[in-house]
């Protein structure tokens, strides 16, 4: 760890803590007392400040606005059994969020400044993290172009921030997906890979088109053929197939989700056979027929582990095991969360502390 960042902390003198319904969390609507805000100019990162939640105010003409010079990361924090708080596998997200600005042309935030910046924000705002089963504090960092400017080229100034907020389940049943066979998220030599705004923008209208057609979700398949699984809405997606735990491996078109490369290391320290390559749709139909497909689900920091109840392709339909009888992702989340929350020892030292 670097030498400890200088943040000008003003406290926020309103809060809404008490008016807060921890009972009804839906994901993204609630927001703690404090936002972190750093600003990036003449080639370095400066004025560290954490300042009361709020609008911000800016140019019209920012290029964030204009051409998508915008990524975000998404981590959460939990409230140990024994009251301690912790940030799951932040260093993760930090070496990603560089990812995704080298691939937007902007600029690199130092790993620790990442890492800092959240643990003093979840600190401040650490009675905001709820305790209920399932629940913790989502955590929102991203980074956007500042130039009020119109000219097509990277921006020569940014804002960091992060906002964080209360959450529950993100998913509350068994997912309805159908598999993506018109529009595409992304293609090789594209930036799936990196938390880009746009990517999620441009998911929008095939996302709500599958709910108008009754699913909750999609699973995006390869821009060539839609032939082989990618991702699922806005997480990895695995499968149990025929005993092994079968991902799409990771390349342009594919996050590296955090969720994903944890479940992994839990599935090979458990002996399950682990396969990350190319996943096609043709194999997993096939294991949904033949009763090899005994486990399905969304990986991602804000799904955790979501299991797909039903798939659709091309008019048929899919159901697969009962989800409350699912050995692998019951087994899955109950680790996970027990790490999280302190329930047990994280012997893989994945919690940080703060
Ligand atoms: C996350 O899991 O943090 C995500 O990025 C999904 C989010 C877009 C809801």
């Amino acid at each position: 760890m670097t030498e400890t960042l200088d943040i000008s902390i003003t406290k926020n003198q309103n809060s809404r803590l008490a008016q807060t319904d921890f009972e009804n969390l839906p994901f993204g609507r609630t927001f703690s007392d404090h936002m972190f805000v750093a600003d990036y100019a003449d080639g370095e990162w400066k004025a560290f400040q954490i300042v009361p939640y709020g609008n911000i105010s800016m140019s019209p003409a920012i290029s964030s606005l204009h051409y998508g010079q915008s990524f975000f990361e998404g981590l959460k924090a939990y409230k140990h059994v024994d009251g301690k708080v912790s940030v799951f596998r932040p260093y993760m997200n930090a070496a990603r969020f560089n990812k995704s600005a080298e691939r937007l042309c902007m600029p690199q935030l130092p790993e620790d400044i990442f890492v800092q910046s959240i643990a003093a924000l979840v600190d401040i705002d650490s009675n905001w993290i709820p305790t209920k089963a399932g629940h913790s504090l989502y955590i929102r960092p991203f980074m956007f172009a500042t130039d009020p400017f119109l000219g097509v080229q990277p921006s020569q100034t940014y804002k960091y921030m992060v906002l964080a907020g209360p959450v529950g389940p993100y998913f509350t049943k068994p997912l309805k997906v159908k598999i993506e066979t018109h529009f595409s998220r992304s293609t090789e030599g594209g930036f799936g890979y990196a938390k880009a705004a746009g990517n999620y923008g441009g998911a929008m209208l095939p996302s709500r088109k599958a709910v108008e057609e009754g699913y909750d979700q999609l699973i995006w398949t390869d821009s060539k053929e839609h032939a082989y699984m990618e991702e699922l809405g806005a997480a990895n997606v695995m499968f149990i197939l025929d005993g092994k735990l079968i991902t799409p491996s990771t390349r342009d078109t594919i996050l590296k989700g955090v969720t994903r490369d944890t479940v992994l290391q839990l599935a090979r320290d458990w002996g399950y056979p682990v396969e990350e390559r190319r996943v096609s749709v043709a194999e997993i139909l096939e294991g949904a027929k033949n009763g090899k497909l005994t486990d399905a689900f969304g990986a991602g920091t804000a799904a955790t582990i979501a299991p797909i109840g039903v798939i659709e392709h091309e008019g048929n339909v899919y159901t697969l095991p009962d989800p409350t009888q699912r050995e692998f992702s019951k087994k899955v989340l109950k680790t996970l969360d027990e790490i999280r929350y302190g329930v047990t020892a994280d012997p893989y030292g994945w919690n940080y502390m703060v």
